[in-house]
């Protein structure tokens, strides 16, 4: 297939690597200005470099998958620009961290087929041209349109170039999971400054609960089919599997960048919201995060 990633980033780049890797025409388009080639070193055992072209026209014009891994508050800015070189048969395939972001553009963006995916893959941009695969993980991927459902072949796609993928039609469903976790996780290491593991400490066993107790009442009001004990204990195993790993929002405040704080916990406030649910301990977090960006930018 002709693929081109929007947003070549630590995940972005992980994957232009195993597409290309597949044999897959693989192209790279970011924010740069002109044109120009960009090597890859996959950071595994076996060190192999790819080459890509990079914000090439023609490769936009002709590409049968679009693969965004811009992050959720980029997303408009990034896609909408580039959307009338596309064909409308370009298939629109959505892969961050968050909920909320292609509701804000849909009707732009509603004749494409559209798919959502989330992964557990663990990358690390270790420069410019080195990408590092620092976990195993799993990618789920389903549809966010009815054109979308017809675009089940992609599975196989990600399959043979990154295993493990699933199918899933319910996707909202894995999205509203992954948003649960990054909830109870990102705002608290972000500002605790501290890396996943701190989170399974007693002294803040407290926040943790607090927070996935609220989470929990939202994810009934989206008849999410999930037990307070399931999300409590999914969360503690995320934090267990990564307690070496600083959270991407962690790492955002960190180097001073803007978070994905609208998208994860302002997403569960708005819906929180929409249903009379009251969430005090997700609002201090928004609000504190919000400080620090504002004190950081
Ligand atoms: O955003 C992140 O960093 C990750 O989604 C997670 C699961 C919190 C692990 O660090």
């Amino acid at each position: 297939m002709n693929i081109t990633i929007l947003g070549p980033g630590a995940v972005g780049s992980l994957w232009a690597c195993y597409l290309q890797k597949a044999g897959h025409n693989v192209s790279l388009w970011t924010r740069r200005t002109t044109p120009s080639e960009l090597s890859l070193t996959l950071n595994t055992q076996e060190n192999s470099s790819y080459s890509f072209s990079c914000d090439n026209k023609e490769s936009l014009i002709h590409c049968d998958l679009l693969f965004i891994t811009v992050k959720a508050w980029q997303v408009e800015s990034a896609l909408l620009p580039i959307l009338p070189l596309l064909s409308q048969e370009t298939i629109l395939l959505f892969m961050h961290n968050g909920m909320g972001a292609i509701d804000a553009i849909e009707n732009q963006i509603s004749h494409h087929p559209i798919l959502q995916a989330t992964t557990t893959h663990g990358a690390l941009k270790e420069n410019a041209h080195t990408v590092k695969h620092t976990g195993f993980g799993h990618t789920v991927v389903g549809p966010f349109n009815s054109l979308g459902n017809q675009c089940q072949f992609i599975q196989d796609v990600l399959q043979h170039s990154l295993p493990s993928t699933e199918w899933n039609s319910d996707i909202q469903t894995a999205l509203w999971k992954k948003l649960a976790i990054n909830c109870a996780i990102n705002p608290l290491t972000a500002i605790y400054q501290c890396q996943n593991g701190e989170l399974s400490q007693p002294s803040r066993h407290q926040d943790v609960n607090r927070i996935c107790h609220e989470v929990h009442q939202v994810l009934q009001q989206e008849q999410i089919q999930w037990t307070e004990a399931e999300l409590l204990s999914t969360v503690y195993q995320v934090i267990s599997a990564t307690s070496a790993n600083y959270s991407s929002m962690n790492r955002d405040c960190f180097y001073q960048r803007k978070t994905e704080i609208d998208f994860i916990t302002g997403y569960l406030l708005q819906k929180a919201k929409q249903h009379a649910i009251s969430t005090p301990i997700n609002e201090t977090l928004y609000n504190q995060i919000k400080q620090l960006e504002e004190n950081l930018l």
